[in-house]
């Protein structure tokens, strides 16, 4: 039976069966001849996410100094129903992926349509033409309790099967650059031994060319700048892969203005990318604390986050919104504590605040919860039943990316409380999370699995118009600081929903202005580490006397 791959816009595409695997090998075949005769290099990307998408652009933008392109790539994706319809949308110059910034469809359009110099395939006989293989598969870190990294553990399924396959097809000279975050020790200890391996089946005797060089991408309004024009570290596992690594990321990346950092060895590339995101991890961990603190004492967090930041010492101070979500912060320092002992074998446990920092940002946004319970208490509405729309579901302003958003618990604490659940986001057209619960991330590991009575979350959908959504709504979320959400209107929110509502702010979106406004429109305000609105809530209601 034919099965399918639909993308986020309803489109469906037949997954091919292994019959197309020859015919479409033999058609990237002469594609990569004519591609040679212009004197490219073939490159590979595995993995068509959201690294591996504008990764592939890039490398097929980049020309010699007479502007002629110099790489032709290839984007392989494994032809599964989730993901398939990359393949079909990127051969068409359409990005796979969504993001505030203007250049990432036009970059696409241009290496596909114009240069001709970008495809995608779902064989993984590509493998065998390419001169580099750039790997940005992922690799997870699957957590068995919530807000305790300890208890859990790195996924390497797909990033090893990624390995084994490119063992069995690359050819010696072959380089491979891993740019998966991985555990620290990954590229030496598992990577080569898998590739190894397949060489040595193979009779290849030669050991395989290894290096890591991971990624620092920000998948928002600078998303293809983030990776072209941005410093980057690199390490080979010896002298023949540093070199090869070296000349590959200076053609292909902005090095002249920002310069390679050439470290000795894998382990010390794969040490800086976990070593920091947990700095970044802990930085924010540290405000949640603070956050308390200024809601019980009348401070606002926010303000105190400005006067700090003027000192050039302290102007990465950044207040931390309902939890951390995105791909990377919730699990990289527990790749770090999964390494320590799984790869390196070390059995006493060093590590203190790198899992504080993660629990304590896994949890942040179930405090969004309470205040919203309260606030809606206070205007005399129980939780239960109550109308609540969330504005924004993506991890971080500006992006369509759901993955472990602080949004998705604050859904899912409030409807465990009995209220009813809403949901706006300019940027997303499905959230997985909920839609496809039982499967996603990956099968029976929602995080659904630890609250009660989701099921119904299975029906969410994402409203796409702000007025619809807030139409007869009891209280607003406001979960993330898309540019959608900056300027609201309290008077015309509150026209839309049909009268006062409760309006929790979790990113410090609301200036005292609008916050003075909401009450004296008989709104009730709340917000993580806001503690005065309570001071402004006295004043309009004396005045109001
Ligand atoms: N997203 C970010 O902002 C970001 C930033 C810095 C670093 N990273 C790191 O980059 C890596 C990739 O992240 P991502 O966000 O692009 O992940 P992703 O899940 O969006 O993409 C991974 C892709 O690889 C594909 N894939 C898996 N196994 C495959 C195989 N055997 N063959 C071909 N394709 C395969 C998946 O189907 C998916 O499309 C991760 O290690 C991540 O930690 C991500």
């Amino acid at each position: 039976m034919s099965q399918y791959s639909i993308s986020p816009t309803g489109e469906k595409f037949e997954l091919p069966g292994q019959k197309d695997d020859s015919k479409e090998f033999e058609h990237l075949k002469e594609v990569v001849n004519i591609q040679r005769g212009f004197g490219r290099e073939i490159v590979l990307v595995m993995g068509l996410g959201f690294v591996g998408v504008v990764m592939a652009a890039v490398i097929a933008d980049a020309t010699d100094e007479k502007g002629n392109p110099t790489k032709f790539v290839i984007g392989m994706q494994r032809p599964s129903t989730r993901s398939f319809w990359k393949i079909p949308l990127l051969n068409r110059g359409i990005s796979p992926v969504s993001s505030e910034d203007p250049e990432v469809p036009l970059l696409i359009d241009r290496c596909v349509n114009e240069k001709k110099t970008l495809m995608a395939t779902f064989t993984y006989d590509a493998l065998k033409l390419a001169d580099v293989v750039v790997v940005d598969v992922q690799c997870d870190y699957l957590k068995e309790s919530l807000g305790n990294v300890r208890d859990g553990r790195a996924d390497m399924d797909a990033f090893e099967e990624s390995l084994e396959v490119i063992g069995q097809h690359i050819g010696p000279e072959t380089l491979v650059l891993i740019e998966t975050t991985v555990a620290p020790g990954t590229t030496e200890q598992i990577a080569y031994p898998i590739i190894r391996k397949m060489f040595r089946k193979r009779g290849i005797q030669t050991d395989p060319l290894l290096a890591h060089s991971f990624e620092r991408v920000m998948p928002g309004r600078n998303y293809v700048s983030s990776i072209r024009d941005f410093w980057r570290v690199c390490s080979g596992i010896n002298e023949k892969a540093t070199s090869k690594v070296v000349k590959f990321l200076k053609e292909v990346i902005n090095t002249e203005k920002y310069p390679l950092t050439v470290l000795d060895r894998p382990i010390e590339s794969e040490t800086t990318k976990i070593v920091e995101n947990s700095f970044r991890a802990a930085i924010l961990a540290f405000l949640d604390e603070w956050s308390i603190f200024a809601e019980q004492n009348g401070v606002d967090l926010i303000k105190v986050i400005n006067a700090i930041k003027v000192r050039p010492t302290h102007s990465n101070i950044i207040f931390p919104g309902p939890g951390i979500g995105g791909y990377c912060l919730p699990k990289d320092g527990g790749l770090g504590l999964w390494a320590y002992r799984h790869i390196h074998g070390f059995e006493d446990d060093i590590f203190k605040m790198t899992p504080l920092a993660i629990n304590i940002n896994d949890t942040r946004s179930l405090h969004v919860a309470q205040l919203t319970r309260d606030a809606l208490r206070n205007m005399g509405r129980p939780i239960a039943s109550a109308e609540i729309l969330v504005l924004g579901a993506s991890y971080r302003e500006d992006v369509g990316d759901t993955r472990y958003s602080g949004s998705e618990l604050i859904v899912r604490r409030l409807t465990e409380m009995g209220a009813e659940l809403r949901v706006h986001d300019p940027y997303v057209l499905h959230w997985w999370e909920f839609e496809k619960q039982d499967e996603y991330p990956a099968s029976s590991h929602s995080l659904k699995r630890f609250f009660r009575g989701q099921e119904r979350l299975k029906d969410l959908r994402v409203e796409q118009s702000l007025e619809k959504a807030l139409h007869g709504t009891d209280a607003v979320i406001l979960a993330v600081r898309h540019k959608h959400y900056l300027n609201l209107n309290p008077d015309e929110v509150v026209e839309s929903a049909g009268g006062p509502i409760a309006v929790i702010d979790c990113f410090g979106i609301l200036e005292d202005v609008r916050i003075k406004r909401y009450f004296e429109l008989g709104c009730e305000v709340k917000g993580l580490g806001r503690g005065h609105v309570k001071r402004i809530k006295d004043q309009v209601r004396e005045a109001q006397a």
